[in-house]
């Protein structure tokens, strides 16, 4: 029987300066920025972007229509989520069905998250395991599935950026959107 086997690879990425990656990974058609860190066993598609000093651990999944800021730490095992589903079943190649994910400036998301198609504001901690299923729009500590606010973090803003330029709302006391 005939069958295809495709490598994993590091095809059409732009890289800044001094990026490492750890192979085996599968990473194409996005911009990691400089002084970045890639682990190994970790796919990137194409047109993510990631900013510059990001440590993206192991196994992680970051598909396409993620953009990652500047200082974050994506954990081990993270897996990101562009496709809800939402007619009863994968897109498959309906590109119009995809829905982004905006990840601010420091934010560091704990081993095993699950990041659903939501803007996450600068200075964010999200826990290990958690899933993340709305906008968060307040700085500070957040867990669970569904992720909610645990605590804030201290010494870091507390005013709310706007990741997603303008398309997150009013922050709610609890800092999830709705
Ligand atoms: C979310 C986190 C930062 C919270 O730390 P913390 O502020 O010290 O919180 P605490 O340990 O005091 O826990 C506070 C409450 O949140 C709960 N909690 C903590 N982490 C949680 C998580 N990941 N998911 C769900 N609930 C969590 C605790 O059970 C506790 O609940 P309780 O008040 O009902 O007892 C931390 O637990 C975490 O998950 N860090 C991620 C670490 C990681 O993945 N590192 C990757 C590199 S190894």
């Amino acid at each position: 029987m005939r069958h295809i086997t495709l490598q994993v690879s590091v095809r059409d990425v732009v890289f800044g300066e001094n990026v490492t990656i750890i192979e085996p990974v599968n990473i194409y058609g996005c911009k990691i920025g400089k002084n970045s860190f890639v682990g190994p066993f970790t796919e990137i598609q194409k047109d993510v972007v990631i900013g510059e000093k990001c440590k993206i651990q192991s196994h992680a999944f970051i598909c396409e229509l993620v953009t990652i800021g500047n200082n974050c730490f994506i954990g081990h095992g993270v897996i990101f989520v562009n496709d809800l589903f939402s007619t009863g079943g994968p897109a498959m190649r309906d590109k119009d069905l995809l829905k982004p994910t905006i990840i601010g400036n420091n934010v560091s998301i704990g081993s095993n998250a699950t990041i659903l198609p939501v803007a996450i504001c600068d200075n964010v901690v999200i826990g290990a395991a958690s899933v993340v299923t709305k906008n968060i729009t307040k700085p500070g500590i957040y867990a669970g599935n569904p992720a909610k606010f645990l605590r804030s973090i201290e010494g870091t803003n507390t005013y709310t950026t706007n990741a997603l330029n303008g398309e997150i709302s009013e922050t709610s006391e609890s800092g999830i959107n709705n």
